[in-house]
């Protein structure tokens, strides 16, 4: 049955954290944790060395307030002994609030099928736990139950330890754009949530018929590729490989 509404600070998984082995919550946010959410957010924006600064975009208080009161929006976040220690935004388009917060991505369908990601944020403290991939898989279990069919999201190019996740998740690095404000080169991520369930069926590689690897950082070889209509569908971190696929 397809969900048509949210429920409030629901809880979507306990688990158990594989680096200290402590208990965590993972949570549906709303508007009653703002203070929780702006000081993960400053923690998270202290912490990250210049040359990462880029890698998030600080939202506003009044954009959060504004974020709970749009339609089917939400937040994830994950808590550990009564500390909120992980957060991603959730917006999901509807005809009131078309905008999709994508700068530099064409839409691949109405924006009203669309779900997208951002601010995804883990306390440094909490980081190598997988908690990233563990709130990118509720956001897509939550978009296909309220009938979304595309997940996105943007990320910098410089960080692959959050497009390796997405990646992992089953999206696929689908074409590169340029933030206006700070010239930063991003990645646009996207797949269809059906496809996403079929490559957990098949296997990603199983998915498509050609494959080329090229490095991580060769962007020019990528933009070629994608031009050809591969996408980034798998990343190696040790060898720091880039599966490009169609
Ligand atoms: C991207 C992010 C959410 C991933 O966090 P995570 O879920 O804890 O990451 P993972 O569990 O997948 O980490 C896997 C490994 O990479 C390391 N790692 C993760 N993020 C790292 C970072 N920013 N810098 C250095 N190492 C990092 C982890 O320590 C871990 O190493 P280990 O296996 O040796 O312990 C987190 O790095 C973060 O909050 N970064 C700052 C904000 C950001 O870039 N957000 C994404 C915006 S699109």
């Amino acid at each position: 049955m397809t969900k048509t509404s949210k429920n409030n600070n629901e809880i979507l998984n306990i688990g158990t954290l594989c680096k200290s082995g402590q208990s965590y919550t993972v949570k549906l946010l709303d508007a009653n944790c703002l203070d929780e959410i702006m000081a993960l957010q400053q923690k998270i924006i202290d912490s990250l060395p210049d040359d990462q600064k880029s890698f998030i975009l600080p939202k506003s208080q009044e954009f959060f307030e504004n974020h709970f009161k749009r339609g089917a929006n939400t937040m994830i976040g994950i808590y550990c002994g009564g500390e909120l220690i992980a957060q991603s935004i959730v917006l999901n388009p509807n005809a009131a609030h078309p905008e999709t917060g994508m700068v530099d991505m064409e839409l691949v369908d109405t924006p009203e099928t669309l779900s997208i990601i951002e601010g995804v944020l883990v306390d440094p403290a909490y980081r190598g736990n997988r908690l990233m991939e563990e709130m990118v898989g509720h956001w897509i279990d939550f978009a296909e139950q309220i009938g979304r069919k595309h997940v996105i999201a943007e990320i910098a190019i410089d960080n692959p330890y959050s497009w390796g996740v997405f990646l992992d998740k089953g999206l696929a690095l689908h074409s590169t754009g340029t933030d206006p404000d700070d010239g930063t080169e991003l990645y646009n991520a996207h797949e269809s949530i059906a496809n996403i369930r079929s490559k957990q069926l098949s296997g990603v590689f199983n998915h498509y018929a050609e494959k080329k690897h090229c490095d991580a950082h060769d962007i020019d070889t990528q933009k070629e590729l994608l031009n050809q209509g591969f996408k980034g569908v798998a990343y190696d971190r040790k060898s720091k490989k880039l599966t490009m696929a169609k």
